[in-house]
Parts: structure tokens; sequence; C-alpha cells
């Protein structure tokens, strides 16, 4: 952008205002005048020169106010200040101000339009990069932007994939539905209870929906029985927290839910499967779904079995404590309200 080549010319000597016009003219600037500061300060807001050039003792407003008012309406302003001798001093002053340069009286005409031109080059600069900078931060805010929207589509895409898969697993088991949100649901109350840290309950979320993903392999036959399984049918199904594992490991997003995926027909006292891992070798995600699982299958109807209350399901899990669950599992979960509980329940029902 060319700038206009403006300067606003402030002094009371009539005289010393026409030489300084004629200089400026001769060199091609266009020219404001002004009589004393208060003019010189309505033709500035008027106009807008770039660049003042300005007496400093003068009747009404001297040059130092004049300076600051200047600067104040634009920072951008370039102002010379024009000095006797006796007023160095202010001269000084006034460049602590934000005037750019000052120039001692009489005035040279080189030494003048020198100071011209270098003002206006600056104030071209400083404008520049202060554009520079805004852009940049334009540029910074828009990244960041355009970043945190992407990373929001992410985790929705997560998400909706996993419910999908959950729901997909859901149609194909018989009597899960709802399942996996109550276990969801009490999972995530137990962990808070046990002192499972926030960060890791993203995981454990994952792990207790998916848990039972490696049911993708087994036959409808099997899967689908409604008598009981001959033996030969059980070692297949139970093939599959192992094909689960071999599922979910190769997808990034869902590595987190493998702990449960694998582990999660593995008992306290090492009877479980597939691995026969025994107490803490059984990863702490899989260690809280044994509980709330068993305790989902016992108060609720499932087809081969009536739902019992609470309290006969926590007499089973207490029994069962130390054998198939980790006891400080079970007294977590029995720290968990039965209000908390039953509300998790009437939710997972809703449409
Ligand atoms: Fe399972």
């Amino acid at each position: 952008m060319i700038e206009r080549r403006d300067i606003l010319i402030v002094d009371d000597d009539r005289q010393v205002r026409e030489v300084l016009h004629q200089i400026f003219l001769g060199a091609n600037y266009k020219c404001l005048l002004a009589n004393d500061g208060q003019e010189g300060l309505e033709v500035f807001r008027a106009s807008r020169p770039p660049l003042t050039v300005t007496d400093l003792k003068m009747p009404v407003m001297g040059g130092y106010e004049l300076l600051q008012h200047v600067r104040q309406a634009d920072p951008d302003a370039a102002v010379i200040v024009l000095t006797g001798a006796a007023d160095v001093k202010t001269a000084i002053a006034s460049l602590k101000l934000g005037a750019y340069d000052f120039i001692m009286k009489p005035v040279n005409v080189d030494e003048l339009l020198i100071a011209a031109e270098r003002a206006f080059e600056r104030r071209q600069l400083l404008i520049e990069r202060r554009q520079y900078h805004e852009l940049l931060e334009r540029r910074v805010v828009e990244a960041t932007h355009d970043l945190e929207q992407a990373y929001r589509q992410l985790q929705d895409t997560y998400r909706t994939t996993l419910e999908a898969l959950g729901s997909a697993l859901d149609t194909r088991d018989v009597g899960t539905e709802s399942h996996s949100r109550r276990v969801h649901g009490y999972a995530l109350a137990t962990a808070r209870e046990y002192g499972v840290p926030e960060k890791e309950m993203t995981d454990l979320a994952h792990g207790v929906l998916l848990h039972d993903i490696g049911k993708i392999g087994i036959p409808d036959a099997i899967l689908l029985k409604p008598g009981p399984l001959t033996p030969e049918e059980w070692q297949i199904m139970r093939r599959h927290p192992e094909i689960g594992k071999q599922l979910v490991e190769k997808i990034p997003f869902l590595r987190g839910a493998l702990p449960i995926v694998y582990a999660h027909h593995e008992k306290w006292d090492g009877t479980g499967y597939p691995r026969g891992l025994k107490g803490e070798e059984i990863p702490l995600g899989a260690r809280i779904f044994m509980v709330v699982d068993a305790f989902d299958a016992i108060t609720f109807d499932r087809p081969y079995s009536k739902a019992q209350s609470f309290d006969a399901a926590k007499a089973e899990i207490k029994r069962c404590a130390g054998k198939h669950f980790d006891p400080a599992v079970v007294t977590a979960f029995f720290q968990v309200s039965e209000a908390l509980l039953a509300e998790i329940r009437r939710k997972s029902v809703e449409p």
C-alpha cells in the first residue's frame, strides 16, 4: 500500500510555518497547517496525517501536549518535534513519549527532509510488523480451531463406532439387551469407589462395552443355541476372549479395551480362562467387570433365570469373594449406594 504523504505542520510563528510549508511542498509532500497545539489537534483528528511536525513552545497548547494527544489518538502517528536550544530537555522527554525525532532550530532543510523520510519509513515498518503479528495470531487461532474441530470429529467417530459395535454385539448375543449399559454404569461407579484415576475410565468403559466382542467369531449355532452346550461347543465358546484380543489389538483406539476383553473370564483363584491368571495378575478392569457382570446377571431377568433382589445378589457376591472375585473390588462395589445402582438399572431400560 502506498501511503499518503501528508504532513501536518504546527507552529505559532507564521514565517516559520511558511518556510516549512515550502520545503515540504518542494519535496512533493501535501501539507496541512495549524497555528498552535489546539488547532493542530483538531486538524489531526479530522485528517489523520501520518506525520506531524510541531514546534514545542506555542500558546494555547504546546507541542509536548499535542504529542501526547496525537499518540493517544493514533499509536501509529509519527511526530517530529522542532526545538530551540533552550528546550532540548523537553525535546528529549518527547522522544520518551513516542516522538520519532527532534530537530534543532534554525532548521536545516536537508536534515528536515531526511528526518521526514525516515519517519515515514519507520512508521511503515512498524505498521507492517504489527499487521504481520496480527496475521500470525489469527493463523494460530484458526489453526487451533481447525485442530479442535478435527479432534472433536474424531472423538465423535470413535464414540459412534463403539456404540455401533456395542449394539451389534447386543443384538447377536441372547439376553444382553441393555446389559452393557448397566454393567458400564456399575463398573464406573465401582472403579470410582476403588480409586481408579479418572483418566483410566475411558479404557475401562471401552473394555466393558466390548468385553464380548470376540463372540463375533463364534458360530451362531453355538452362540444362539437354545439348550445347554456340549463340552466341544463350550471349548469353542471359550475361545471368545482370545478372538476378541486379536480383534482389538489391531485397532489403536480400541487397544485400551484389551485387558478386559482378554481377561474378563479369569477368576481370582486361578480357575478361569483363557490363561488361568490368579489374583492381581488379572488386570484390575477385568476384576471389576467380573463383579458387576455377576451382579447384573443375578438381578436382571435372563432367559433361564428370574431376577433376584439386590440383597440376594450381594450375598452371592460376598460368598464368592476370594474365589471368583477380588475381595478388594467386592468391598468397593459394596460401597456404591443402592440408590445409584437402582438409578443405573432404571436408566438402562429407558428408550
Ligand atoms: Fe464373555
